[in-house]
């Protein structure tokens, strides 16, 4: 982790940001299941940190646990034992009070994890396979010197929704793209806006481009979902297949709808980069048909053995879980699951026109339920296992998760990190059954 500069505009001074091996985003890892891996994390920051391999089983002590700290000057190692199906898992900062200034100004990630299974599926790879990592940001005008607009430095405890849009650390991006199909993993890096995206080919009447959702946070779907709008709260991972064959020598353009629950908007907040299509294309491998099903999907069969309620709530300059905090250090373990049993977690947004995107570190859930708005389990949603669920205004959320491998402390909290960062952050404890 360490300082750099980059030039975000052309007419502005370059940035600071601190990222890991001083890029943002960090290094893509490459992994492959099977492999373990050990990462030695340098803080050559600006603050103590704490990493959070975001998707992985890692085994407590290395899950990134928010007192865990390494101060600027030490090292940690971190073991990761790469056991899971393929996925997209993404590495960011998770160290106490300081996630969203951490990461904001570019502590993540991505971490790429194969498999044998999801390559025999023949989706697009190699060159039409990329990461996409979106993270809305906002710069000082008063001096406009280039500088990042600093949560912390403005005491900023509810959202920074950020007013320039920025995929893979540059605001409002184009890519070159060939007239065939590519694989987007797509992440919301945060910190605070949740997105509806939409696709429109521009010399075509704006005519709607869909996307083939493919895969969630934990893998590839149980089949393949079309869609025209993709709804992608903080830390979510969407994978879609994006066919750019009808719009040979044209241009399609990602946008983002405006008035998604309590984030605000400006100018440029409709639109997130764009894709110039070329005329020819160089390879046609895994350019056919998407197989379906995709994966057997191991969904935790209904065999719940405890239901609990978990209320995300304002509570007067704070954010709490069931009225806890992170600092209540003696009541803020809010669950005993035991190692290999199956739970039912009832997750209620608490009101004041929110949004909580819930992340619940170790276990791949479902999502089973959703209640309290107009819109009920997406059909992309039905079809995942997810590690972050959007809590949109309003609503209730129930998820089914088998709480294994591990025993141990693990984390959970809303991932729009200014409210982490304020309180809205809490722990189980996976306990042993005797015996
Ligand atoms: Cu992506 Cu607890 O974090």
């Amino acid at each position: 982790m360490k300082p750099f500069f980059s030039q975000q505009y052309p007419n502005l001074p370059p940035t600071r940001q601190v990222g890991y091996d001083g890029i943002m985003p960090g290094p893509t890892f490459m992994m492959t299941q099977g492999r373990e891996a050990i990462v030695r994390q340098i803080n050559q920051g600006d603050r103590a940190s704490s990493v959070h391999l975001h998707s992985s089983f890692s085994r407590s002590p290395f899950d990134g646990w928010a007192d865990d700290i390494t101060e600027v000057g030490q090292y940690k190692d971190y073991y990761y034992p790469n056991r899971q199906n393929a996925r997209t898992l993404w590495y960011h900062d998770h160290a106490v009070d300081h996630t969203a200034e951490n990461v904001y100004f570019g502590l993540a990630g991505f971490y790429i994890l194969k498999d044998a299974q999801e390559e025999s599926v023949g989706l697009p790879t190699g060159q039409y396979e990329i990461p996409l990592g979106i993270m809305a940001r906002r710069y000082n005008n008063n001096p406009a010197d280039g500088s990042l607009w600093d949560p912390e430095v403005n005491q900023e405890v509810t959202s920074v929704y950020g007013d320039v849009i920025e995929v893979n650390g540059k605001p409002w991006p184009f890519l070159n793209v060939e007239p065939r199909k590519y694989r987007f993993r797509m992440l919301d890096l945060g910190i605070s806006r949740t997105y509806k995206l939409y696709m429109q080919a521009d010399q075509h009447n704006n005519q709607g481009v869909n996307f083939t959702v493919v895969g969630s946070d934990c893998g590839l779907l149980l089949r393949p979902i079309q869609t025209n709008v993709l709804t992608m709260s903080i830390a979510e991972r969407w994978e879609v297949v994006v066919d750019f064959a009808p719009f040979a020598g044209s241009n399609v353009t990602m946008h983002n709808q405006r008035g998604v629950g309590a984030d605000s908007d400006f100018d440029g907040t409709d639109r997130v980069m764009r894709f110039v299509v070329g005329k020819t294309v160089t390879s046609q491998q895994n350019n056919g048909a998407i197989p379906s099903p995709l994966r057997e999907v191991p969904f935790p069969p209904n065999l719940s053995i405890a239901n609990r309620l978990f209320e995300f709530a304002s509570n007067g300059g704070g954010w709490h879980i069931n009225g806890i905090g992170w600092h209540d250090v003696a009541e803020r373990v809010l669950a005993p699951p035991k190692r290999g049993s199956i739970e039912i977690w009832e997750l209620k947004n608490g009101g004041g026109g929110w949004s909580h995107p819930i992340h619940v570190h170790l276990v791949d859930f479902q999502v089973i339920s959703r209640t309290g708005s107009d819109r009920s389990v997406l059909p992309y949603e039905a079809v995942a296992l997810q590690d972050v669920v959007w809590l949109g205004p309003g609503e209730t959320v129930r998820v089914i998760a088998r709480f294994a491998p591990w025993p141990g402390l693990y984390m959970f909290h809303c991932h729009n990190l200014i409210h982490e960062d304020h309180e809205m952050l809490a722990a189980f404890n996976v306990t042993e059954v005797a015996g």
